[in-house]
């Protein structure tokens, strides 16, 4: 097992505060992963797929009350309220301590606490961080198995003195003897919680996805934020993509769109037809951690293992990679079930299936009225299973970035592509990010949300300190990324969709990769450089002309002073921690209209 005295304590702890009826040092072997799927089914919160249609796969449904992250049951707890900042709710640690306890104490009676050893990052890399999650829930454990690198590799490399980020995970939902379990164990009250200076994490009432799975949103970018900030690196909420031209040439990007934008869609994307020889391979896509290499370019590592899909509208059609990634081997939660034992989803295929068990387990038909699958339903599916898969994606010191995309769902004011003046201008462009409201956050739909750098939700800090933490990298990399912005939902005035997205987004990635390469030619705007249609490749899109080009590019200063005075609302809560780069820019901005 393992002679890392802190860790035998903090287990001996929380042992005595949890009160599990076993525990079980999770060694990350495929005979553990089959024994915990056997013991999932067992417990009926797995139905096994069919063998021969999806090999080794699952299909789980989980409480209708617990189907997503809870932002408003996430607290950032540093000792100071000002360290979290006006965009995180906070509680003092000693109190959210005081509150949490009496809810851990016993909170596993019944069940068994299992120990899981993981390492967000490639095992033996010098970038990589180890976390430790106790969980209570089998489900958790098969998903660490896919999401991360897991079990006793990671306790070897720990060693008997490594540093490690203790992650205390209970679904909250003890077991009176004699008590039957339920398929879905959760609790009403619920608590995502971070300790940010002592890295730690607590996480109380939800079995699903970034609530429960501690390595990504909880450690790889809320605590390792907070750990960059401090160290002098960047834990992005990004995708990592290389496009290879067909010279043989390779320029890689980051891009951070808020949740469910496509971020899966666009890491994997198959460039179109008239792009032969083009290749867009897939480090990442999701969570990017940037550092300033020695070389004076900045860095990128994946840190996770595996794909967290939303699973509704990816098809062999919008991402056929994504549906090769998870065709065996994948955990399915809350998507259908179709009657020969195989997963179906809402955008899978355009006709639908005659008859499903839906999410919730009753009967489906085209015209129940109702969606068979939750929009947040998910895949969870092991990254080398990507067709596009990049060779380098588990280099220890990840692949240089030429160009960091932000982007976010607009139906107006945003054009489909330009290019920041510089790295200022870019960090107000990530910070002024905004996006319609979708599935995966709480809210009405539609509305715009600003979601700086798409981290709204994962900053671990002050998201004005973040800002300027964003601003002091232009002194740690001397060979900074160009920074560019883009939105593919632009729609008309009858809510039509001016850009067809997708593979087509290739046009605009060759643009941004040739801008990098110093070949890509545009023109000044107030906004930043955009290309003329005449500098973009229209090969086998012939049908999209220079009136389509200007309705998807077109700049309204009507709408850009909505947009300006609609993020102000932001400046205003961040004031003081505001860095002053951020002011001048709006006020250049402004002036330029
Ligand atoms: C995700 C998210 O699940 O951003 O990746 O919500
Ligand atoms: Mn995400």
């Amino acid at each position: 097992m393992t002679r890392h005295d802190t860790l035998l304590q903090w287990i001996e702890e929380v042992k005595l505060l949890c009160q599990p009826d076993n525990v079980r040092w999770c060694d990350g072997s495929q005979a553990e992963y089959d024994e915990m799927c056997a013991l999932l089914v067992a417990n009926g919160t797995f139905i096994k797929l069919n063998e021969s249609k999806r090999p080794g796969s699952f299909l789980a449904r989980s409480n209708p009350n617990d189907v997503a992250r809870v932002e408003d049951r996430t607290y950032i707890c540093s000792n100071r309220k000002v360290d979290a900042g006006p965009t995180n709710n906070w509680m003092a640690p000693a109190e959210m301590k005081a509150t949490l306890r009496p809810l851990f104490s016993g909170c596993m009676k019944g069940r068994t606490m299992y120990v899981v050893p993981f390492c967000m990052g490639p095992l033996g890399s010098p970038f990589s961080v180890i976390g430790v999650e106790v969980t209570d829930s089998p489900y958790v454990v098969v998903s660490m198995k896919i999401m991360t690198r897991m079990g006793k590799t990671v306790l070897d490399q720990l060693g008997e003195g490594g540093e490690f980020v203790p992650c205390l995970h209970s679904v909250g939902k003890p077991l009176a003897p004699g008590e039957k379990d339920v398929p879905w164990p959760c609790s009403d009250t619920k608590y995502i919680v971070h300790f940010p200076e002592e890295r730690a994490i607590w996480s109380y009432g939800s079995g699903y996805g970034g609530n429960a799975l501690l390595g990504k949103k909880c450690l790889a970018l809320r605590i390792a934020s907070v750990k960059g900030r401090d160290e002098g690196w960047m834990a992005e909420h990004m995708l990592i993509s290389g496009v290879e031209s067909p010279d043989g040439r390779k320029t890689y990007v980051a891009a951070a769109f808020p949740s469910a934008c496509g971020k899966t869609n666009f890491a994997m994307l198959v460039p179109p037809k008239a792009y032969e020889g083009w290749k867009v391979t897939t480090v990442g896509d999701d969570i990017a951690w940037l550092r300033p290499g020695s070389d004076g370019r900045l860095w990128a590592t994946n840190p996770e293992a595996g794909y967290f899909g939303v699973a509704p509208g990816t098809s062999w059609t919008s991402n056929p990679n994504a549906m090769a990634a998870c065709e065996k081997n994948t955990i399915f939660t809350n998507v259908a079930l179709t009657d020969d034992g195989d997963v179906w989803w809402e955008g899978m295929t355009k006709e639908l299936p005659a008859h499903l068990i839906d999410w919730q387990g009753k009967d489906w038909t085209p015209d129940c009225g109702r969606v068979s699958s939750h929009p947040n339903s998910r895949f969870t599916a092991p990254a080398y299973q990507c067709p596009t898969i990049d060779p380098e994606w588990e280099r220890p010191e990840g692949v240089p970035i030429d160009a960091i995309i932000f982007g976010g769902r607009r139906a107006t004011t945003m054009p489909l592509v330009f290019q920041a003046f510089n790295w200022v201008h870019g960090v107000f462009l990530g910070a002024n990010m905004g996006s319609e409201t979708t599935a995966a956050a709480a809210g009405a739909v539609g509305k715009v949300r600003r979601d700086p750098m798409a981290m709204l939700p994962f900053c671990g800090y002050n998201m004005g300190d973040y800002f300027a933490h964003w601003l002091g990298m232009r002194k740690r990399v001397k060979d900074l990324p160009r920074v560019f912005h883009v939105n593919w939902f632009r729609k008309d005035a009858d809510g039509k969709f001016l850009w067809p997205g997708f593979s087509e987004n290739m046009r605009v990635l060759e643009w941004v990769v040739k801008r990098c390469r110093g070949e890509g030619r545009g023109h000044e705007t107030q906004l930043g450089w955009m290309p003329r249609y005449s500098e973009m490749t229209w090969r086998g899109m012939e049908e999209f002309g220079p009136a389509e080009f200007d309705k998807v590019m077109q700049v309204d200063p009507k709408e850009l002073r909505h947009e300006i005075l609609s993020a102000e609302e932001l400046y205003i809560d961040l004031y003081d921690h505001l860095p002053k780069e951020m002011v001048f820019q709006r006020e250049l901005l402004v002036g330029r209209f």
